[in-house]
């Protein structure tokens, strides 16, 4: 999508993907990850998610890459606090504690803000991106980020049965897009449908969701 479609989104409140709460996935899986508890982690495609809050809580610095400042905004006032602003080129940089949340285009951060990235929690991020620009973020994520480990949750749907995003990712297309670079295990496989009434309004009969558990090859 364009990076205007999603700040659209923000300045209409149109946020269906947000959640109140932090994800399953978190609880479930994060302690399969063997990085360390104070170790630096990537949550792509942020949004106002309080899966950042959950990481913290767990002990990790959190870099949060989002183009929308509304959304930015939101989660530090969800946090109660007011980040220190700070530009570095293209990027507005807000900090408070242990979260510091890049606002602009993940695909243009400098090298220097993801040098201490141990470990990535992709949530609702690479089934934002259409299928034509999946393979662009994943090699992006590789060749960018030193992250060993990545928890990757996924969403397996029929396509033509509702426009995206978000864009079906079945384990197929996450094995193409990141098998080279990382070794695969699939963690869980749940069907999602119940929780997720927009998407059923939208159109789908199935829904599965799909967590991954991403390691680095050596
Ligand atoms: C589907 S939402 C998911 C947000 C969050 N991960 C969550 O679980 O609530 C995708 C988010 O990515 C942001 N976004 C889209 N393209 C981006 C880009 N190129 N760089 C940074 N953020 C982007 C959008 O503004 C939106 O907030």
């Amino acid at each position: 999508m364009e990076n205007a479609f999603w700040i659209e989104r923000w300045q209409k409140g149109e946020i269906g993907f947000h959640r109140d709460v932090h994800h399953a996935s978190l609880d479930a899986h994060w302690d399969k990850l063997t990085v360390p508890a104070q170790s630096t982690v990537l949550v792509p495609l942020c949004g106002k998610s309080l899966d950042m809050e959950w990481l913290a809580r767990r002990g990790h610095k959190v870099i949060g890459a989002e183009l929308s400042g509304i959304a930015v905004d939101a989660f530090f006032a969800s946090q109660g606090v007011e980040p220190e602003t700070r530009q570095e080129g293209e990027h507005i940089v807000k900090s408070a504690g242990p979260y510091e949340i890049w606002q602009g285009d993940i695909f243009k951060l400098p090298q220097s803000a993801l040098a201490n990235v141990a470990a990535v929690y992709d949530r609702a991020s690479l089934v934002a991106f259409e299928p034509a620009m999946q393979p662009q973020y994943a090699n992006w994520l590789a060749s960018n980020s030193n992250a060993a480990e990545m928890l990757l949750v996924a969403l397996d749907f029929d396509p033509s049965e509702m426009k995206g995003p978000p864009f079906s990712t079945p384990e197929a297309t996450v094995t193409k897009l990141f098998g080279k670079d990382f070794a695969l295990e699939r963690l869980s496989r749940t069907d999602a449908l119940d929780l997720n009434d927009p998407l059923r309004k939208r159109g789908l009969t199935a829904l599965v969701e799909t967590v991954h558990l991403l390691r680095k090859a050596k």
